[in-house]
C-alpha cells in the first residue's frame, strides 16, 4: 500500500478511537463514594521483580491497621496473582483478560511495580501500568512529596489517561527513515484533572496551583490543557493560579530559594512522569514516594519506582525497602475514608525510616523487619 495512504488510515483509526473515548468520558460522570459502601474490596497485585515482596509487606501493614474492619467484614483483601511479566508475555497482553476481570471485581488495588519490556528488549507489550490506568480510567495520578524541614509540601496532579502515553503503543512507522508517535489532549480529560487539582487545593487549604505545560511549543495540545485549566480555575477564585513551562519548573524545583512556594501542580502525562521522579529525588529518592491513581469508579495505589529485576536476579528481594508501597497503602487508606489510620501509618513509617537501616543487601534490614517496625509503632 502507498505509504501516505497507510499513514492516513492509521491516523483515522487513532482519531476514531479517541473520539469514542471522549464520548465515554462525557457519559461517565458518576463518582463512587467509598465511605458509603457496605464493604470495600482491596485487591493486592504483587507485580514483578521486587514487587511481590514489598507489596506483601505493605499489605501486612494495611491488615494490621484495618484489623477490626477486616474482622467485621467491612474490608476484604483479595490476592490477584496473574499480573506477572511471564504471564503477560504468554498471552501477549498488557493485562490478561482473567486478571483484568479479577481487578475489576475489587474497588481499590494495591499494586507492586510491573516490568515493561522496552523496544528491542523482548516482546513489544504495552506497560501494564498504562493499560491499567486506561482500562480502569484512572485519570488522576496524585503524587505527594514533602520535605518538612525545608517547608516543601507539594502535590502533583499528573493527567494519567491521555497526553503522550495513551497513544504510546499506537505510533506508526512510515518507512525505514521515519516514525511518528502521537499526543492527544481533550477538553474532558483536562477538565477532570484540573477539577481534581483545584478541589484538592480547596479542601486542603492550599492557596496556589501551578499549571505546567510547554504551550509555547506544543500550541495545540498543551495550549488546550492550559486554556481549560485556567477556565476551571475561575470556579476557585480564592486560589491563586499561574503557569510555568516544564523546563523552568524542573530548574525551580532544585532552586532552594523558590521551591517551597509551590503547593499544587497540574500537568500533562509525560511532564508529570518526569517531574515527579525529580520531586521524589528531592524527598530522598524514588523509593520514598507513593502514588495514587484515581478514577470515578476505581482507584489503584502503587510505588513510583520500577520492579528492580536485578535485585530479584541476585536473590535480594527480601532486602528491598517496602517504604514506597507502605506510602501507597497510606494514600489508599486516605482515599477510602480512613484519614486517621492513614496518619497513623505515616507517623509509624517515619519512625521506621529513621530507625531501620535498609541497604538493599544482607548488611541491612529486611523488608519484613522494616514492616514489623511500622506495625509495632501503629
Ligand atoms: C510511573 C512509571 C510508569 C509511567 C511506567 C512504568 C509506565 O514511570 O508510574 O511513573 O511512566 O507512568
Ligand atoms: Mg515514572
Amino acid at each position: 500500500m502507498d505509504k501516505l495512504q497507510a499513514a492516513q488510515e492509521h491516523f483515522i483509526k487513532v482519531v476514531q478511537e479517541q473520539l469514542e473515548r471522549v464520548a465515554r468520558m462525557k457519559e461517565d460522570t458518576e463518582i463512587v463514594d467509598y465511605t458509603k459502601l457496605d464493604k470495600i474490596i482491596i485487591g493486592c497485585c504483587g507485580g514483578d521483580g521486587i514487587g511481590p515482596a514489598i507489596t506483601a509487606e505493605a499489605e501486612r501493614v494495611l491488615r494490621a491497621v484495618l484489623k477490626e474492619d477486616v474482622e467485621s467484614g467491612k474490608i476484604e483483601f483479595r490476592q490477584i496473582d496473574g499480573l506477572t511479566i511471564e504471564n503477560r508475555i504468554a498471552v501477549n497482553k498488557a493485562i490478561p483478560e482473567d486478571v483484568l476481570a479479577e481487578i475489576k471485581a475489587c474497588h481499590v488495588i494495591l499494586k507492586g511495580p510491573t516490568t515493561t519490556p522496552s523496544k528491542g528488549d523482548g516482546p513489544n507489550i504495552e506497560s501494564a501500568n498504562v493499560a491499567m490506568r486506561r482500562e480502569l480510567d484512572l485519570f488522576a495520578n496524585v503524587r505527594p512529596v514533602s520535605v518538612p524541614e525545608e517547608g516543601i509540601d507539594w502535590t502533583f496532579f499528573r493527567e494519567n489517561t491521555e497526553g503522550e502515553y495513551v497513544l504510546g503503543s499506537k505510533g506508526v512507522v512510515i518507512d525505514e527513515d521515519m516514525s511518528f508517535d502521537f499526543k492527544v489532549i481533550t477538553t474532558q480529560g483536562t477538565r477532570r484533572i484540573a477539577k481534581a487539582a483545584f478541589e484538592f487545593a480547596r479542601t486542603n487549604g492550599k492557596k496556589h496551583v501551578a499549571i505546567i505545560t510547554k504551550a509555547n511549543i506544543l500550541k495545540k495540545t498543551d495550549g488546550k490543557f492550559l486554556e481549560i485549566c485556567y477556565d476551571v480555575a475561575k470556579d476557585y477564585p480564592e486560589i491563586q493560579v499561574d503557569d510555568w513551562f516544564v523546563d523552568i519548573i524542573s530548574a525551580n524545583l532544585i532552586n532552594e530559594k523558590v521551591r517551597n512556594q509551590y503547593e499544587v501542580f497540574v500537568l500533562p502525562n509525560l511532564y508529570g512522569d518526569i517531574i515527579t521522579d525529580e520531586a521524589a529525588q528531592i524527598q530522598g529518592g524514588v523509593g520514598t514516594a507513593g502514588s495514587a491513581n484515581v478514577g470515578n469508579k476505581y482507584s489503584m495505589f502503587e510505588a513510583i519506582h520500577g520492579s528492580a529485576p536485578r535485585m530479584l536476579e541476585t536473590g535480594r528481594q527480601m532486602y528491598a525497602n517496602p517504604a514506597s508501597m507502605i506510602k501507597a497503602a497510606e494514600l489508599l487508606l486516605r482515599h477510602i475514608g480512613y484519614p486517621q489510620k492513614a496518619d497513623e501509618v505515616l507517623k509509624a513509617l517515619k519512625i521506621a525510616n529513621d530507625t531501620i537501616k535498609m541497604t538493599g543487601r544482607s548488611d541491612g534490614a529486611t523488608g519484613a523487619e522494616f514492616a514489623n517496625c511500622v506495625i509495632e509503632n501503629l
